[in-house]
């Protein structure tokens, strides 16, 4: 490998090449990165109608000592469903409730993860028609282990009206099959709503689950794209991820069934901590909006939306950056201050829709958005859905979105795919790649390798190749809709598949400089050199990846040099099977 170190051969590699995508696929947020332990919380997954499946809330007892129903009796207008829970037996009579009490339970997403010392804080909305005495616990996964408890003690007259209550519960034990129980052994009917419980531990408090955010903090991301995928777009525009529903209070969010990977959200990570995310990370927040088409190429809908009439999408977008970026007293703006954000949020790059080009109504609506996003924000970087990488594009755009899922020995020779690429127009964003089928299963060395190869390529074109991002980026370990990804977790664990590991290997590359490196070989290696300047300690650091032999060498480069050569201690070695 020879490695021209010369000035001019160097090219500067842009600052925001390498970043993240999040998409609600895989309990990613909901049941994963968002901290929220209780699964259903407000008992609207079953629909807006009566009865409702409350899914996955239990109960605890039998026919002969409680029935539980849903009615639409909430005190939240958006969300009008809550529990009533009759309680037929009492602490004397003829029909005694059993030691524990009766109640219900929910078990979490598979699980809530308790932790001995750890506080856990329990929000819920109660109501009732007589004085109450409800236990609200944390036990073991089949009720018997106790692990906190608090009780709500009220007078018929306290009580009458819905009332929040909210209690801190510190666990006496670890448990990470563990469940939230409101149980009783007093006659007499009792409705509860939006019932909430989080550690009190999250990510700088913004609710976020902090190893989750550790391993992302460490790929460094210079950019979060979100919040999907095809989750943005839905089966039916109804099902959509409609950001101005994921603002606000969290108890007053209708939540929504994301029907594209089929579960319910209650959308307690909305647009608002999505943003608050970005800026924890110190990455670029890149917003996917929907633009009135939906996920199915060729299926109509019959609420697909065109160019006509998208005009309210619009301007939905519109609000969505001002309640981003602004006045303090702008309409939207005031929302996001109220909740605890008065600085607007660095929102600069948006994209309109998700792999949408090529469906009929896509490139009407598209300059629909453009135009007015344009006249209102010049700043703002427009990505387009459609290619632009092998012609140019009948549509104006700053940033052209390219996906790629294959093979790996495809994604491997398309390390070379930009290589020819128009250096006019605009830039790329591959904002979903990986390998997938047989060569990656569930995660794979081959896929990582595959990936590494690719990602050189995305390196050495990064005068065309703005941004890149490898997608899905988490799994529920319990609900894989998609594989491989990133990182997998459940209740308590996570690691990083093959794949996450080798976006490690190219944390320092946003902002660097690439070398040019000739490879002398006749088998199909790949190799980049890169040189950046590492702000702890200002020296200047050059590293050499070659991803077929897991080789990264990081040389420090010393004072010592001649006219041709730099002289450099190598400071790791190359990583050995
Ligand atoms: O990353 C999984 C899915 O793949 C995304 O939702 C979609 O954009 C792509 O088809």
């Amino acid at each position: 490998l020879v490695v021209n170190a010369s000035e001019s051969s160097g090219k500067p590699i842009p600052d925001t090449l390498f970043g993240i995508f999040f998409e609600e696929i895989n309990h990613a947020g909901a049941g994963g990165l968002w901290a929220e332990l209780v699964s259903n919380r407000g008992f609207e997954a079953g629909g807006p109608n009566v009865p409702s499946n409350i899914d996955p809330w239990s109960i605890v007892g039998n026919e002969s000592s409680l029935t539980v129903s849903t009615e639409r009796s909430s005190c939240f207008e958006r969300n009008k469903i809550a529990l009533k829970m009759e309680v037929l037996c009492d602490s004397d009579g003829t029909n005694i409730c059993p030691d524990g009490g009766v109640g219900v339970y929910n078990p979490g997403f598979w699980g809530m993860n308790i932790q001995k010392g750890k506080t856990y804080k329990v929000v819920l909305y109660v109501r009732s028609s007589g004085a109450i005495n409800v236990s609200v616990s944390l036990t073991g996964s089949n009720g018997l282990q106790n692990l906190a408890t608090a009780n709500i003690i009220a007078s018929a007259s306290d009580i009458a009206n819905w009332t929040k209550v909210e209690l801190l519960l510190e666990a006496k034990a670890t448990n990470p099959n563990s469940r939230l129980q409101l149980t009783t052994t007093r006659k007499g009917v009792i409705w509860f709503d939006q019932v909430s419980a989080m550690p009190l531990d999250t990510y700088n408090g913004h609710g976020f689950r902090s190893d989750l955010v550790e391993m992302l903090t460490d790929l460094k991301p210079q950019f979060i794209r979100f919040p999907g995928g095809c989750f943005v777009e839905g089966e039916w525009l109804r099902n959509a991820f409609r950001w101005k529903a994921t603002v606000g209070p969290w108890e007053e969010r209708p939540g929504h069934f994301g029907d594209v990977w089929m579960y319910w959200t209650d959308d307690g990570l909305g647009y608002f901590e999505f943003l608050q995310l970005a800026e924890d990370l110190d990455a670029r927040p890149v917003w996917v909006f929907n633009n009135g088409t939906l996920q199915m190429l060729g299926v109509s809908h019959n609420d697909q939306v065109d160019p006509s009439s998208v005009m309210p999408f619009v301007q939905e977008a519109l609000d969505g950056l001002e309640f981003a970026r602004g006045d303090p007293d702008s309409t939207w703006g005031s929302i996001r201050v109220a909740m605890g954000h008065p600085e607007p949020f660095d929102l600069r790059y948006v994209a309109i829709g998700n792999e949408d080009c090529g469906k009929k109504n896509y490139r009407g609506n598209y300059l629909k958005f453009y135009s007015a996003i344009k006249q209102a924000y010049p700043d703002i970087q427009i990505i387009t859905n459609c290619d632009g990488s092998t012609h140019q594009l009948d549509h104006p755009s700053d940033i052209y979105d390219f996906h790629v899922y294959t093979s790996a020995s495809d994604l491997f020779s398309q390390a070379h795919k930009f290589d020819h690429t128009s250096r006019n127009g605009p830039k790329a964003f591959v904002s979903e790649y990986a390998v997938t089928g047989k060569d990656a299963g569930r995660g794979s060395l081959l896929a990582a390798l595959a990936e590494g190869a690719f990602l050189i390529g995305v390196e050495k074109n990064s005068d065309i190749v703005k941004m890149a991002s490898y997608a899905p980026l988490f799994v529920n370990a319990n609900d894989r809709r998609w594989n491989p990804d990133a990182i997998v977790f459940n209740s308590s664990q996570s690691y990083g598949t093959p794949s996450y590991w080798v976006q490690r290997f190219f944390t320092e590359s946003s902002g660097a400089t690439v070398l040019d490196t000739t490879l002398q070989t006749n088998t199909s290696l790949i190799a980049s050199a890169i040189t950046w300047q590492d702000s702890n300690d200002s020296k200047t650091y050059l590293r050499i990846k070659m991803p077929q032999c897991m080789c990264i060498y990081v040389i420090y480069i010393g004072a010592m040099m001649d006219s041709k050569r730099y002289y450099g201690d190598i400071l790791s070695d190359c990583y050995q099977e």
